[in-house]
């Protein structure tokens, strides 16, 4: 049976530790030269309805890398811009390609997608989940910090596509979170009653401060996303003390690293300073998109 990655509750807590086992795997591989290509002859379509830079280039190398082919089909040039139906596409698709990889706006068009393809659709980013983002993220997380049971990852910021993300995370591995979101701003509700009621470590506080105190992971992410910047100016009113700057990085452990997505408004979210400096485990973060996803790619397209 195809297997779809939608959110990160579609993975059992052992297909993560499996995935971020090869992942590593993977890495290792690719500093060694090693030439490894299970995806020869397969395609991947990938449709993007906001735009990208990590996403997009980390999947078009990576199953350039493992062998394969990529299809890229850009905002508005497919013809669902022209309203031919979700399920019509997906069963289409599924006659030429592999897998898809989809970024759009809402959950529900992903899970469209899923549910009428033959074929794995992964969710390359959707408003209120990015699955392929925080897995990568725990590659990272695992890099600097391999026992995640003891680990306290703070979220600070907006409530949204990331923040629900690392809930689910939480959900799977033993990790404490504490997400500090302003009044109104906050995840999504029933990630946190569902966290609340299998009674993992998850807690949401409006107070950044309290948030990252004695943490070893700082996360952030843009205060307006994609699809939201029209509320861009009263949002940096709102977000201002949820800035991650050198004073509220002094609060977490001296070995904590700092976790951004990217792309980054440095200035708004996060200062220059804090993203650039010795703590910033960014570019890393970045890079290991490719190695996690390629990872992915072999398991659910191999
Ligand atoms: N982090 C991330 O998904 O970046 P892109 O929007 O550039 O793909
Ligand atoms: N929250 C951001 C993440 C970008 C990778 C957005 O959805 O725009």
């Amino acid at each position: 049976m195809k297997r779809d990655l939608l959110t990160v509750l579609d993975l059992t807590r052992e297909e993560i530790e499996a995935l971020l086992a090869r992942a590593r795997e993977l890495k290792a591989w690719q500093r060694q030269g090693r030439s490894h290509t299970p995806l020869a002859g397969k395609t991947l379509a990938m449709i993007f309805d906001k735009p990208s830079t990590r996403t997009r280039v980390s999947f078009e190398a990576g199953m350039a890398q493992l062998g394969g082919t990529s299809i890229y089909l850009a905002p508005g040039q497919t013809q669902m811009a022209r309203n031919e139906p979700i399920p019509d596409t997906a069963r289409v698709l599924s006659r030429y390609v592999n897998g898809v990889v989809i970024r759009t706006f809402a959950q529900e068009t992903v899970e469209e997608l899923a549910r009428h393809a033959d074929i794995p659709v992964i969710n390359g980013l959707t408003d209120t989940h990015h699955p392929c983002q925080v897995l990568s993220d725990l590659l990272t997380v695992r890099e600097r910090f391999p026992d995640l049971s003891h680990l306290k990852v703070a979220w600070v910021g907006d409530g949204n596509n990331m923040a629900n993300s690392w809930i689910t995370a939480a959900l799977h591995l033993d990790f404490t979170l504490y997400l500090a979101c302003p009044k109104g701003y906050e995840p999504d509700t029933a990630l946190l009653q569902q966290a609340q009621k299998t009674g993992k470590r998850v807690y949401l506080t409006q107070d950044p401060q309290a948030a990252v105190a004695d943490v070893q992971v700082i996360n952030t992410d843009v205060w307006a996303s994609m699809g939201q910047e029209e509320e861009a100016a009263a949002r940096r009113q709102v977000f201002k003390p949820y800035q991650v700057n050198s004073e509220l990085l002094k609060l977490a452990r001296p070995e904590a690293i700092v976790l951004h997505c990217l792309p980054a408004h440095r200035g708004e979210e996060i200062t220059s300073e804090v993203l650039d400096g010795p703590q910033s485990a960014a570019w890393d973060q970045a890079e290991n998109r490719l190695h996690f996803q390629k990872a992915l790619l072999e398991w659910l397209l191999g």
